[in-house]
């Protein structure tokens, strides 16, 4: 989603912005812009496409300026083209901005009123023309920022830059995070500490309803209610900036890759010698029922979990999709906790479930990837999966380690409630410590995988079956094969494919069948023939004794480890991603920045 970045330097601001922004790529994009003051004037450059249009762009016509405001805009409100593309200028103001403006239409008649006319589609346009207003009333740049935000309703992270202000940038959270980067003599912002990582490393983040006056001296923190705060910097960790291909193609296959070493790491984190090592307040006994509420790849792997904490632990579980929950408007019981699952616990409607739930729940929880994020601050517990930074937009490592942490609380919820011996107990555990092997046995399935994309990359719909535990993985596999391949995937309960996706099947739809040899193999396997029986082709992954039992009259099968009923969603994440990865790359597709889609999705 939309980054951000600001300059207040010595030295010539737009390549350094350039820069910047190429470190929020990650977060999906398709237009991007400058604009900086220069000798007292506002000046900007605007690209659709990649920054290596605008980089392009900046060579024919340069854009001096030591001050200056950079955006990579995902669009919301009106197409991507140059006109939409931030910043927004309106008179003597320039504006970007991460968010939406809710009640941009209302702003607009008044503004219309006041006989100003929007020039673009975008909401951003009349945040600019807001501040404008209130200058030509005759306000000082500070105070206009100030009442502008004062009539703004939505989500942002906003920067403003005025013309004729070469020391002043005011910068704006509420609901999109915004990272001040403190130099010496320079200060700097950005929608994240990634991307301020080579300027430095001392950052102060903005708290929701803040603003923030920046100059090169340093910078003045004002709360919601106007009042003076107080905000600490802090030194962030040079590993959790670092975004290095290591040597691989894309980002995607280095976090494919690392998810031995990240799960290992996780593993140690909370699986000390001694037992489950979750934070204090992490207790199930007397609940009565779980929510667990996530978007996307993290709401599959809610599903999963689902299964584990009804079988292990006994306890209801509803697992809901955070767009639809809050507006579904549940009845929750008080002594029911709720989970929240984002890696990058900035997801708006994820956070907007969590708003939603408090009070009405006995305790929030929060299992995410970045520790500072908005999600994890607002939970009661936040558990972070020490997955270290994801670039790739589909989720793959995070996947796996949420999955890890989620285990471990049904693990904990199935003790705490007296549903597991400590012998069967420490079994468990010893299971999850073997985890990391298992999945450098999966991964060294990785060429085989890339022979069969091959095929797959020709297919135009392929659908993705498992039963128990394995069919949110199926939906996972579905997911990550459409999100990056751009083909049509669908996953399935196996044994509801003849109510419906049977029709599908024919000699060109391939079928991925997810089937460790567990309780429920027969039952998917007579799924699977029913699909073979109407020339469908099949991939089966299981295990050795799977593969003995039934490859037989598949168009191919992948022989992955043996592994506990309870990992195999774990393990088996690792082939489904192999296959993701290896199509889209035979397609030639946009692995780590597919089309349309957003890493971190700030917006409802
Ligand atoms: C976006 C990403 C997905 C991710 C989802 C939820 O759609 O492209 O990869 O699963 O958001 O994000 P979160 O950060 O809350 O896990």
């Amino acid at each position: 989603m939309c980054g951000i970045v600001g300059v207040l330097g010595n030295h010539e601001a737009a390549p350094i912005i350039v820069e910047a922004l190429k470190r929020l790529e990650y977060r999906g994009y398709d237009s991007a812009g400058i604009a900086t003051v220069n000798a007292g004037r506002l000046d900007r450059r605007r690209a659709v496409g990649k920054l290596v249009n605008l980089s392009d762009l900046l060579v024919h016509e340069p854009l001096a300026g030591k001050t200056g405001i950079g955006h990579t805009r995902w669009a919301t409100h009106g197409a991507a083209t140059v006109g939409n593309a931030h910043p927004h200028r309106s008179g003597k103001v320039a504006v970007v901005h991460n968010g939406i403006i809710e009640n941009f239409r209302e702003l607009r008649a008044e503004l219309a009123a006041a006989g100003l006319t929007p020039e673009t589609d975008t909401d951003t346009e009349t945040v600019a023309m807001l501040a404008r207003l209130h200058l030509d009333r005759g306000l000082s740049p500070r105070e206009a920022a100030v009442a502008t935000l004062d009539r703004l309703a939505g989500a942002f992270a906003l920067l403003f830059l005025f013309d004729g202000e070469e020391d002043l940038m005011v910068a704006a959270r509420q609901g999109s995070p915004l990272a001040i980067g403190h130099g010496t003599g320079e200060m700097f912002v950005g929608s994240d500490a990634i991307a301020l990582a080579p300027m430095t490393d001392r950052i102060t983040y903005l708290e929701e309803g803040d603003h923030a006056f920046v100059t090169r001296q340093g910078v003045e923190i004002f709360d919601r209610a106007g009042r003076r705060a107080n905000r600490d910097m802090q030194t962030v960790a040079l590993d959790a900036t670092r975004i290095e291909k290591a040597g691989f193609k894309h980002f995607m296959a280095k976090e494919i890759a690392e998810q031995p070493v990240v799960l290992g790491d996780a593993l140690r984190h909370y699986l000390p010698a001694d037992g489950i090592a979750l934070p204090e307040g992490v207790e199930f006994a007397g609940t009565d029922r779980l929510v667990l509420v996530a978007c996307g790849t993290a709401s599959y792997a809610c599903l999963v979990a689902k299964y584990w904490f009804e079988s292990l632990a006994g306890l209801p579980c509803d697992v809901d999709i955070a767009s639809e929950f809050r507006y579904r408007e549940p009845p929750l019981s008080p002594a029911s906790q709720a989970i929240f699952v984002s890696q990058s616990g900035e997801t708006a409607d994820t956070l907007a479930a969590l708003r939603f739930v408090r009070d009405k729940v006995a305790k929030i929880l929060a299992v995410v990837n970045v520790p500072t994020s908005s999600i994890a601050r607002e939970a009661d517990i936040a558990l972070p999966i020490l997955a270290g930074v994801e670039v790739g937009v589909a989720s793959t490592k995070a996947f796996s380690c949420q999955l890890a942490v989620l285990a471990l609380l049904a693990l904990k919820a199935a003790a705490d409630r007296g549903r597991l011996d400590p012998e069967t107990l420490a079994r468990h555990l010893d299971e999850m410590r073997a985890l990391p092997g298992l999945m450098n046995q999966a991964l060294a399935r990785s060429d085989e995988i890339a022979r069969l994309a091959e095929r797959l990359a020709e297919a135009q719909d392929i659908l993705f079956l498992g039963r128990g535990a394995m069919y949110p993985l199926a939906l996972e596999g579905a997911l990550k094969l459409k999100e990056i391949s751009y083909i049509h995937a669908e996953g399935y309960a196996s044994g509801e494919l003849k109510h419906g996706p049977i029709a599908l099947i024919d000699r060109q739809v391939p079928v991925i069948v997810l089937a460790p040899h567990d309780r429920l193999f027969d039952k998917t396997i007579s799924n699977m023939q029913e699909v073979m029986a109407r020339h469908g082709q099949v991939l089966l992954m299981t295990d050795s004794r799977g593969a003995d039992e039934a490859a037989q009259g598949t168009w191919a099968t992948v022989t992955l480890p043996e592994v506990p009923a309870l990992l195999a969603p774990i393990v088996y994440a690792v082939p489904a991603q192999l296959l993701a990865y290896h199509t889209a790359v035979a397609k030639g597709t946009d692995v780590d920045q597919p089309r349309n889609l957003a890493k971190s999705v700030t917006v409802e």
